[in-house]
Order: C-alpha cells, then sequence, then structure tokens
C-alpha cells in the first residue's frame, strides 16, 4: 500500500492508501476524490485527471513521455512545472507520501 495526499483547491487533503501498480488517478476515482474526472480512462488522451505534483516529489516520478507531454498542453488549468498526468504515474512503494494539487477544474 503506498499513501498519496490529494491537496483539494481549498487547501483540504484528502489521504488514501492506494494499491501499488494503481495509477494515482485510479485511486483518486477508487477513493471517491473529486478533481479528478479521467474521461479517457487512462489512456493519456484527455489531460482531466491533471495534477501538480508538489516540488519534492517530482524528481521520484516516472519520466514524463512525449504523449504525455503534449496532452498537457490541452489541461484546462494552466500547466506548471509540476503538471502531470496522474493515470501516468504508478503507484510504488518509492512514491509512499506523494502529494498532489488538484487543479481547480479539469474541463
Ligand atoms: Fe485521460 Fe489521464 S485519464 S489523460
Amino acid at each position: 500500500m503506498t499513501k498519496i495526499h490529494f491537496q483539494h483547491p481549498d487547501g483540504s487533503v484528502t489521504e488514501i492508501e492506494g494499491t501499488d501498480g494503481d495509477s494515482v488517478m485510479q485511486t483518486a476515482l477508487d477513493n471517491d476524490v473529486d478533481g479528478i474526472v479521467a474521461e479517457c480512462g487512462g489512456s493519456a488522451m484527455c489531460a482531466t485527471c491533471h495534477v501538480y505534483v508538489v516540488p519534492e516529489w517530482r524528481d521520484k516520478l516516472p519520466a514524463m513521455n512525449e504523449t504525455e507531454d503534449a496532452m498537457l498542453e490541452s489541461a484546462s488549468e494552466e500547466r506548471t512545472e509540476g503538471s502531470r498526468l496522474s493515470c501516468q504515474i504508478p503507484l510504488s512503494p518509492d512514491l509512499n507520501g506523494l502529494r498532489v494539487i488538484l487543479p481547480a477544474t479539469q474541463v
């Protein structure tokens, strides 16, 4: 199990214990965390699972591929240094304690 902290736009935080191998996006959906839409179901084709990864965790994530990089350009909220598609981040013990900030809107 890997613990993820989802920080909402109002500053509140939802802490979830996820299953290793599941994506951050799937973990949010399975636990009714507001703020992730995931229209494409995890295929990196919609950008409605956009999250902002806090600085201390960015280097620990798997590298971004070209598809994710291109798709983030169409995210509803502004892209920043911490922007990632949460469907492209699989949980692993190395990510225990990961904190992501949810954008105000996804569409
Ligand atoms: Fe569509 Fe992540 S769920 S890009």
